[in-house]
């Protein structure tokens, strides 16, 4: 199982992982051995150390990456350096997703998400992304944890904002701030998605707890592979500052980097070696963790669909009031 998950590059971390619950990056694997770059022409390409893919941004066109593999249960760790300077417009992405069988439904799932967004047309991008999922073939339902950075004017903080689909449900958006400069260096952003919960971190720090409610009626992704995409594309449209800042061509080409991509089988939670295994919080976080998580959320989130009365003025969503 973990050996098919890693295939026989990565068969020695698999043995780490075994017996401490712990992958330490092996010095000269390369970003490509787990990623591909997509589509965008030669707008995605990888050093030629394989340290590091970038993407890149013009008039003409967006590009994208997708992991080689698919995962049902996995933690993926990348490190993303972010558009520096004025990035207003750009939306830079990480994000696990299994697209619908219909295409409908994705279309109307992110439309959905697009019009609370305040986005009236769709963007020639945004198609492309589209046609990118539907490739993927037949898909029984739309499930997708989604981080996306939204730029900002040089200067102006940079928006991560959140989102998880289940059964094609969505609409669970959380935004923040970060606490350092993502476009300075550097920084691990990770997905750990186990049966028991989804966790975003950013550099270790837990921002975001979802936990499978799936018993009380709460539709949880449990059930499908996703695979990993990262995109660079313009959503001027939205993105800044409620799509009051549009992109400044004259500063394109635009380019995100990532690199150290690594993802972790997390079906095999039930081993006792990655059980309660720490920094992996495989099945729950510790107190630590809840004590970073709450510092994070009460000093950074800036948005938070479970206190937005406006968008809910009757009743909060059902998860809104568990813990
Ligand atoms: C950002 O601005 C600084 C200072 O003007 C400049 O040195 C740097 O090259 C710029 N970076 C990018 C990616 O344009
Ligand atoms: C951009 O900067 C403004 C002003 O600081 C801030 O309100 C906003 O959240 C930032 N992010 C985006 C994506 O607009």
């Amino acid at each position: 199982m973990i050996m098919a998950a890693f295939g026989s590059r990565r068969s020695a971390c698999a043995l780490v992982v075994l017996v401490f619950g712990l992958c330490v990056v092996v010095g000269g694997a390369r970003v490509d051995d787990g990623l591909e770059v997509t589509w965008g022409d030669d707008r995605g390409s990888v050093s030629p150390d394989g340290q590091v893919l970038s993407l890149s941004l013009d008039r003409t066109s967006s590009s994208g990456f997708r992991s080689r593999n698919t995962y049902l249960f996995a933690r993926v760790d990348v490190q993303i350096k972010l558009v520096a300077n004025n990035s207003a417009g750009t939306v830079t992405t990480c994000y696990v997703i299994k697209p619908a069988a219909h295409a409908g439904v994705v279309l109307s799932a992110i439309v959905g998400t697009f019009f609370w967004l305040g986005l009236v047309e769709l963007t020639v991008d945004f198609l492309f992304l589209f046609l990118q999922l539907i490739s993927e073939g037949e898909w029984d339902v739309h499930d997708e944890v989604d981080l996306e950075f939204l730029g900002n004017v040089t200067g102006e903080p940079y928006t991560l904002h959140t989102n998880v689909f289940a059964n094609g449900t969505g609409g669970k958006e959380q935004q923040f701030h970060l606490w350092f400069d993502p476009t300075a260096d550097f920084h691990t952003y990770s997905i750990v998605w186990t049966s028991r919960h989804i966790l975003v971190l950013v550099d270790g720090t837990p921002i975001r707890e979802i936990k499978n409610n799936a018993d009380k009626g709460v539709a949880y992704p449990a059930s499908q592979q996703m695979r990993l995409y990262g995109t660079l594309w313009n959503a001027d449209d939205w993105a800044t500052q409620g799509g009051r800042v549009k992109t400044d061509w004259s500063q394109a080409p635009f380019v995100a980097q990532y690199r150290n991509f690594t993802a972790l089988d997390t079906t095999s939670a039930a081993t006792p070696a990655v059980a309660g295994g720490g920094t992996g919080y495989v099945q729950e976080i510790d107190a630590t963790a809840q004590q970073a998580m709450k510092w994070a959320r009460d000093n950074y989130m800036v948005y938070d669909y479970c206190a937005d009365t406006k968008r809910f003025p009757l009743a909060f969503p059902l998860e809104c009031a568990m813990p």
